[in-house]
């Protein structure tokens, strides 16, 4: 471990928020919590200075992205097709049909990108190729046409905040020196800040010559400087290069933090990353005034090409911050991350869906929904633990050590899911969770990939367990991830839980037999088969999809609405079995119900 390390505190909120629910984020996060705070000036009041801002175009209302259900992919864990235990996009390719049937609008690929993998590639050495490991772009554009062929777009990520260190304008930047125009691009000073970095430790690092480098993220994903034109320019031959290979739209990372406050000023004790409670001074490296200019540029190459290309932006906000991104014309979309963190209560969900709905209302904008992603554990944990660690986690949590009641959790996933489908606007679905995977907490530490597990100092387990290779089919590991269920060699002394000749990149957990795609596309009441279902209905069904939710009355721990025409939700949160509201039908239902009873823990569409 490198000596940067040594003195890393908690990582800051945003990544104790990846890390796993916390009692701040379940507060701070949920956008219902968002009223103006006194004491720090509206970031509306400094956008409006913006003169372009006066130019605000709606998007269009029927855009594709405003209830478009994109599955994520991962692509290094989603399918390998060429048996070297990490996934690639001849994988993605051979398994589109699983998407189709599916039913899914659209796909995320998370990086694919040339990388060193320092951080699972979002450290992009090159943002107009494709990493060998993961094919050519051939194979890209092969998939592009073969999703397209099944009615399925594809959206790409962008990384803009950071690169990796070995992106050649960042090898040129240390061969160059100090005071040279290389090292313009990036952010070269001769003594750091305090900022910290959102993965653990200082967020400086010092090279050969004394000067030292940001970098809000790993040591290996040096910070751009987007003041300087070149890369302006750099990005957008980016964006143009995916646009034309036919992507329909990118997933910006870290969208809040490109541009730094002037100065690089310190960050002043008990200043909040991400959402701010009321009172609270935000950190000088997000939301700065000029993000909204860049998006509007970029939008503006999104829309010179035909068809509606979409941005959806990474970033955990409060409603201040959000609304002049949401104002509609320059980013597309923001990810509505509040539903993760909160733990399992109709209360606490309902307060975060009103408060997302209310500011998607007021502001026309689109927040699509989020219950999992690669940075936070899988959901049938999480709903299958105490839900106080969930509002509160202890350092044992951190480290995934904890009681898991698999099933209880199985069953709140699947409820969550019907209610994730039912509500307004568009939806993500993270690979894995059609299939109602659980976190894999036990990967031993000498395996673990996620740079989080050493710069936090070992005090969180990091991001691999919600990354594991998925299982397609067979009763053992690989479970059909590879090209061929390769079996381990004779007395293999591999890694543990390493499977196969070479092993996943990652190892899969011993007891996935029943939860491979090939198991579940057998069993009628699998959670893959409520997955299909529920994007069928979806599909046909008038009132879902984008639109208006009017909420019901419900006994506490019940959360219900309709929607028109003729379509109600019902999730029962609580330890009781309550009367299901009056209806015509049952279109689907998340579990057993019993006769005209909810029992807990089960969701239902009725009509
Ligand atoms: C957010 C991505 O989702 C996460 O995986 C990554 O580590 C950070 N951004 C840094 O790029």
């Amino acid at each position: 471990m490198s000596a940067e390390n040594r003195s890393a505190e908690r990582p800051p909120a945003e990544n104790r928020s990846a890390a796993g629910p916390s009692a701040e984020s379940l507060t701070a996060e949920s956008p219902a919590a968002g009223t103006p705070s006194p004491g720090r000036p509206s970031p509306e009041d400094r956008f409006q200075e913006d003169p372009a801002a006066g130019d605000a175009r709606p998007y269009d209302r029927g855009a594709w992205w405003r209830d478009a259900v994109v599955y994520q992919v991962y692509p290094r864990s989603f399918a390998d097709a060429n048996g070297d235990g990490e996934g690639d996009l001849p994988g993605v390719l051979s398994r589109l049909d699983h998407l189709a049937d599916l039913g899914v609008n659209a796909i995320w690929l998370s990086p694919f990108y040339p990388s060193p993998l320092a951080d699972g590639g979002y450290d992009v050495a090159d943002y107009c190729d494709v990493d060998p490991r993961y094919g050519t772009l051939a194979d890209f554009d092969a998939l592009v046409a073969g999703a397209a062929a099944k009615n399925i777009k594809v959206i790409v990520d962008i990384v803009p905040n950071h690169c990796s260190a070995e992106h050649p304008w960042f090898r040129a930047a240390l061969a160059a020196g100090p005071g040279s125009p290389e090292r313009e691009r990036f952010v070269f000073r001769d003594e750091p800040n305090n900022w910290q970095s959102v993965f653990g430790g200082p967020a400086w690092t010092q090279v050969a010559d004394g000067q030292w480098y940001l970098h809000l993220f790993d040591s290996a994903q040096p910070d751009w400087n987007w003041r300087h034109p070149d890369v302006v320019a750099m990005f957008e031959r980016v964006l143009r290069f995916w646009l034309d290979r036919g992507v329909a739209g990118f997933r910006i990372d870290v969208a809040n933090m490109l541009f730094k406050q002037d100065g690089l000023p310190d960050v002043v004790p008990g200043s909040q990353s991400g959402p701010l409670m009321p009172g609270q001074t935000a950190v000088p490296y997000e939301h700065q005034p000029e993000l909204l200019e860049l998006y509007r540029s970029w939008r503006k190459i999104l829309d010179s090409y035909p068809g509606d290309r979409g941005t959806v932006a990474e970033m955990w906000f409060d409603t201040d911050q959000a609304r002049p991104y949401l104002a509609g014309d320059g980013l597309a979309q923001l990810f509505n991350f509040g539903l993760m963190p909160t733990p399992w209560s109709a209360e606490e969900f309902r307060a975060v869906i009103d408060g997302s709905y209310r500011l998607a209302r007021e502001t026309g904008g689109s927040i699509p929904w989020v219950l999992g992603n690669h940075d936070v554990p899988r959901m049938v944990t999480r709903f299958g633990v105490d839900q106080d660690l969930v509002r509160a986690p202890t350092p044992e949590v951190l480290l995934g050590r904890m009681d898991v009641d698999v099933e209880l959790g199985t069953r709140r996933a699947r409820a969550a899911a019907l209610l994730l489908l039912a509500l307004p606007g568009g939806a993500y679905i993270y690979q894995g969770d059609e299939l109602g995977l659980p976190e894999h907490l036990t990967i031993p530490d000498e395996v673990r990939r996620d740079p989080m597990f050493e710069r936090t100092l070992r005090t969180f387990m990091g991001r691999d367990g919600c990354r594991v290779p998925l299982p397609w089919s067979g009763t053992a590991a690989p479970y059909g991830f590879g090209a061929v269920d390769v079996p381990a060699p004779e007395g293999s002394q591999g890694v543990p839980g390493a499977q196969g000749a070479q092993g996943t990149w990652l190892p899969q957990p011993e007891d996935w037999a029943g939860l491979t795609v090939a198991a579940q596309r057998a069993d009628p009441g699998s959670t893959l088969n409520l997955y299909r279902a529920a994007l069928a209905i979806r599909r046909d069904h008038p009132a879902l999809g984008d639109g208006d939710l009017t909420w019901l009355d419900t006994p506490p721990g019940v959360l219900a609405f309709s929607r028109d025409p003729g379509f109600t939700l019902m999730v029962n949160f609580g330890p009781a079995p309550v009367p299901l509201t009056r209806h015509h039908d049952v279109l689907l239902a998340s579990g057993p119900l019993d006769g005209d009873l909810l029992p807990p823990d089960t969701g239902v569409w009725l009509s």
